[in-house]
């Protein structure tokens, strides 16, 4: 098991721990993260949840660039299907998620923290959107939801570049709410205090924030579609043999 649950009270605590790949999610991880968060998100006893990774390097440092390598244009699209489920899942479902960020939240990371209502992070905390660099782009709502928390300039500047933010950049562009260590501490707090709450006003709350359009769907076709480009098999193949890749336009 490598999603773990933990009840405190109304506040239920998701732990994702594959420490070997700094909680990179992996189709298994995946797989598990959306099982639990659709539990969660029909229990009502679970008032808050509140997600974070296990260990002290990483919250989530994305999607397993190893796997992807393997990934035809089809099979991408399904798996940005099931990131989107995920992500989704914490913006939708009718109660506060919290992202307790500690350590690397990078790619598919930082758009699960993205896809939570309030993010915290640790004062080690690096956020970002590297995937260029892997010759992909965002596929689990990074295009759409960036822009929505930071802004689109900083999305582009951020997305384009695939540059890393320390922690407190990402405060000062919003990309988080504050920083606090112990980070699950801190979110803990917060969250205890939304749970006692009326879960009908935050739940409506949660519905009329998230009612401004944004493309999710075309981002998943198109993070596809870009599987059939020797520059995205070049991309993922030279991380996994630990090298610069060498990028041809094609
Ligand atoms: C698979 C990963 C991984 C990842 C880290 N690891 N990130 N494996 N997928 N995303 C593995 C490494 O291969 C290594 O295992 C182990 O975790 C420790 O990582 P190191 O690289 O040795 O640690 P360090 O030198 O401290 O560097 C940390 C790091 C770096 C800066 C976070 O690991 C890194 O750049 N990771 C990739 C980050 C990234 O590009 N994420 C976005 C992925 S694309 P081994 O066994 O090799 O020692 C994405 C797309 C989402 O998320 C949308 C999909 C639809």
């Amino acid at each position: 098991m490598t999603v773990l649950v933990d009840r405190r009270d109304a506040v239920a605590v998701v732990t994702i721990d594959r420490q070997e790949a700094l909680n990179a999610l992996d189709v298994e991880t995946l797989t598990e993260l959306c099982d639990r968060l659709h539990g969660l998100a029909e229990d009502e006893a679970a008032r808050v949840v509140v997600l974070t990774g296990a260990g002290d390097r990483a919250f989530v440092a994305g999607a397993d660039i190893k796997y992807m390598g393997g990934l035809g244009p089809g099979e991408a699209k399904e798996w940005g299907a099931l990131g989107h489920e995920a992500a989704g899942l914490l913006e939708e479902m009718p109660k506060p998620t919290i992202a307790a960020i500690n350590g690397f939240a990078l790619g598919g990371g930082c758009e699960l923290a993205l896809g939570c209502d309030l993010r915290y992070a640790s004062s080690t905390a690096r956020l970002g959107q590297p995937e260029i660099d892997l010759g992909i782009v965002p596929g689990w709502g990074g295009t759409q939801r960036l822009a929505r928390v930071c802004g689109l300039g900083v999305a582009k500047e951020l997305i384009l570049t695939g540059r890393q933010v320390k922690a407190d950049e990402a405060l000062r562009i919003g990309l988080v709410d504050a920083i606090a260590d112990p980070v699950l501490d801190h979110a803990l707090e917060v969250a205890e205090e939304l749970a006692a709450k009326s879960p009908v006003a935050l739940g409506v709350a949660k519905r009329l924030l998230n009612l401004s359009p944004s493309a999710l769907e075309r981002e998943a076709e198109e993070f596809g579609e870009l599987f059939a480009s020797e520059d995205a098999k070049e991309g993922l193949a030279a991380f996994a043999e630990k090298r610069a890749p060498r990028f041809t336009g094609r």
